[in-house]
């Protein structure tokens, strides 16, 4: 589905990726690992083409991306929730779905709203008004609104209360049931472990391990690189 080859990235003339590669299959929940800095954010956006990229390339159904601008991978069938969700604080809970809104494809607002009750119940607040949770629930609905077919989260449960993370691992592995592919960057161990296939571990731009969650969460060297 997704297929990263050998990519050095940065931004200007600061590289930060050296030659990463991964795959992200259909249906596949894949998580990136890796300390503060390691350099996961900005692999997600090379991935959306929000970098410079220096070499390597990013394929989407084997079809390669260099060159194509965000929001054309977008329409390819790219979803992106970034770190710091980027909710439109004037307009409603509505407004920031309609906004997105393509009218066409499996997701409509009313299947967002099946998927996020809380959505549904406060609809009409202003974006700038919502909690953490809220803010996190509605920049991953809106994403949906879009249709991917690969869907890439980052850090969805930073700064959640445990209660929070539960609900965005139930909408983590819903979607993977609908056979989603979703690569997932993320610190908390506890709430990928149980979603994930697979993870790679980053850190220092380059990727250090990679396996199943149960062969990494064994691993000394990892739980060192994860400081666990
Ligand atoms: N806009 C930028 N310009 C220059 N360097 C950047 C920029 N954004 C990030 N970096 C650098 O790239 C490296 C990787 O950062 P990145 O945000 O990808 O890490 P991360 O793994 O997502 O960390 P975190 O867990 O803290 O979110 C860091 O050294 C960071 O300082
Ligand atoms: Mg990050």
């Amino acid at each position: 589905m997704l297929r990263v080859e050998k990519l050095r990235s940065g931004y200007g003339k600061i590289r930060v990726l050296h030659e990463v590669s991964l795959r992200l299959r259909p249906g596949e929940v894949v998580a990136l690992l890796g300390r503060n800095g390691a350099g996961k954010s900005t692999l997600l956006k090379s991935i959306m083409g929000l970098t410079t990229q220096m070499g390597g390339e990013v394929y989407l159904a084997d079809r390669p991306l260099r060159g194509l601008p965000s929001y054309t991978r977008a329409q390819l069938g790219l979803g992106y929730v970034p770190e710091e969700r980027r909710i439109f604080p004037e307009l409603s809970v509505s407004e920031n779905l309609e906004v997105a809104y393509r009218g066409a494809g499996k997701w409509s607002l009313k299947r967002v709203f099946t998927l996020f009750p809380r959505l549904e119940q406060i609809a009409a607040r202003r974006g700038g008004l919502l909690s953490g949770g809220e803010q996190q629930m509605l920049a991953v609905a809106r994403t949906l609104l879009t249709n991917p077919k690969v869907l890439l989260l980052d850090e969805p449960t930073e700064g959640l209360a445990p209660i929070l993370v539960k609900t965005i691992a139930g909408v983590v592995a819903e979607l993977k049931a609908t056979g989603m592919a979703i690569l997932l960057a993320e610190q908390n161990l506890k709430f990928t472990a149980p979603l994930a296939d697979r993870a790679y571990v980053l850190e220092s731009g380059e990727v250090r391990m990679q396996g199943t969650m149960a062969e990494l969460a064994q691993d000394k060297k990892v739980r060192e690189l994860l400081s666990l």
